[in-house]
């Protein structure tokens, strides 16, 4: 045997991911279940070809990789993971380690890893974010499961991961489901940035009068602020490209219908799960489904009316700090999230690494993750929203968020993540808010009692039996 690691699975993600292995001195077997594909991958691969090892066969596959072996699969998540482990599963020997990297839902992460513990077989989820482009040349790679083997494959990881000064974006977060788990709420976070960058589109567009080049040019000089992010930059290049065969900017031309693979959505849900309010999370998962109810939308605008209100009274700094402190209140619920998780499963997650090795690499690389990271470094586990870095810019940049949000709802143009962070902000931090409402009625038609200050909980309300309706 002479290959370093195996990987299984030659689509985009792990054909790229096979090369940046390859570039980085290391002897990769590979596998596909297609056998055409494996001799098209090792024909295109120039001159890391040498370093390359295809092999129709599953088991000849298996034994061209050194001991203990370390085997990537990169195939879709779900049924197809559980295929590719049982025929690996005859193959392999103790102490052996699979390293699954597509978008898994942690659960059947923790279910595999749970499953081939006592096999002797490690198991590792792995989340890897960048797209095409990073798993070619860099990605941010989010490692959990059997801590044994992650030790054999770290050298492997931590060469071809991204570096931001030099530190790779790749850490061993916990066990069992933990790093499927952080991509998860990576990804989460992911839809809320998106979605309120879109929503910033909107105002500039519908509020501004702005054309897309002109929206360009703002993403493009916010991207040298405090805002400076790939996903800011890559939106000043999305505005400004023009459609060849008609001249049009090309943004223009898309269909207002956005795709969804799961992974925002599952954040939301295991938000809700543990009782975390992701609320900026929970609108950028609605506002992608409200986006493919097209028809509907199209046939609620009839009924309405187009929105009649003018423009928006906002400037674009005010839109650049309502986009700051957006993005503060969804990373607050983000890490919220992680940290609650974190609890409940015993995984010990590290909140500093995990805004560490998203400096770089991943899709929601950012200076902002930076600046986080050394605020979880110091030890404070606390909420964003009162880690003293942000409160200062939190304080700074709240009025321009209500500006906005306010707009929004004056000049009719949906701002449902913008508005629900900030509602979440208010909502944090109000010392008195109108639970002791609910408190009241929940007592009224249930007898769940409430508790008085200085007298305790179980108190009770004398609420009248009939009704006049
Ligand atoms: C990343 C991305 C990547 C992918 C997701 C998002 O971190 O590199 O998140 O994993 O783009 O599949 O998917 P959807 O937008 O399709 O849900």
């Amino acid at each position: 045997a002479s290959a370093d690691i195996g990987l299984i699975g030659l689509a985009v993600m792990g054909s790229n991911l096979a090369l940046n292995i390859a570039e980085k001195g290391y002897t990769i077997a590979v596998h596909n279940r297609t056998a055409a594909k494996i001799d098209e991958f090792v024909a295109e691969a120039g001159e890391l070809r040498p370093r390359i090892i295809g092999k129709a066969d599953l088991k000849e596959f298996v034994q061209a990789i050194k001991a203990p072996r370390s085997i990537i699969i990169m195939v879709k998540a779900g049924k197809p993971v559980d295929d590719v482990i049982e025929e690996l599963l005859p193959l392999l020997d103790k102490g052996d380690a699979i390293l699954e990297c597509g978008n898994s839902l942690y659960t059947d992460t923790q279910r595999r890893f749970d499953y081939l513990k006592p096999k002797g077989i490690g198991y590792l989820g792995v989340g890897v974010s960048g797209g095409e482009e990073g798993a070619r040349h860099g990605p941010s790679i989010m490692v959990g499961g059997s801590k044994e083997q992650w030790h054999n494959a770290e050298p492997v990881l931590k060469a071809i991961a991204a570096k931001f000064n030099g530190e790779p974006c790749c850490a061993y977060l916990g066990e069992g489901g933990a790093g499927h788990f952080v991509k998860t709420i990576h990804n989460g976070i992911e839809y809320a940035d998106m979605q309120m960058i879109a929503e910033v589109y909107g105002v500039m567009r519908d509020g501004l009068g702005m054309n897309p080049k002109q929206a360009s040019d703002v993403f493009k000089e916010w991207n040298k602020g405090p805002l400076n992010s790939y996903l800011i930059e890559i939106t000043g290049y999305v505005l400004e490209a023009i459609d060849g065969p008609t001249g049009k900017p090309l943004v223009e031309l898309i269909v207002d219908r956005a795709g969804q693979k799961g992974t925002g959505r599952w954040s939301a849900i295991v938000a809700q799960e543990m009782a975390v309010p992701a609320t900026a999370i929970e609108g950028a998962v609605a506002a992608r489904s409200l986006s493919a109810a097209k028809d509907q939308r199209v046939a609620a605008e009839a009924i309405y009316g187009k929105r009649q209100a003018g423009g928006a009274d906002v400037s674009l700094a005010e839109l650049e700090k309502a986009l700051l402190a957006g993005k503060i209140a969804a990373y607050a619920q983000g890490f919220a999230v992680l940290a609650k998780a974190s609890e409940e499963n015993g995984w010990n997650l590290p909140l500093g690494t995990i805004a560490k090795i998203w400096r770089a690499g991943c899709i929601i690389r950012s200076r902002f993750l930076d600046q986080m990271a050394a605020t979880y470094d110091k030890g404070d586990n606390v909420n964003l929203l009162v880690a003293p870095d942000f409160v200062t810019i939190m304080k700074d940049a709240h009025p321009s968020l209500r500006k906005v949000v306010a707009a929004g709802a004056l000049g009719e143009f949906p701002l449902i993540c913008l508005s629900s962070a900030l509602s979440y902000f208010d909502s944090y931090r109000q010392a008195r808010g109108t639970a002791n409402l609910i408190q009241g009625q929940r007592d009224f038609f249930g007898a769940h009692g409430f508790e008085i200050e200085g007298r305790g909980p179980g108190q009770h309300g004398k609420w009248p039996s009939t009704l006049g309706n």
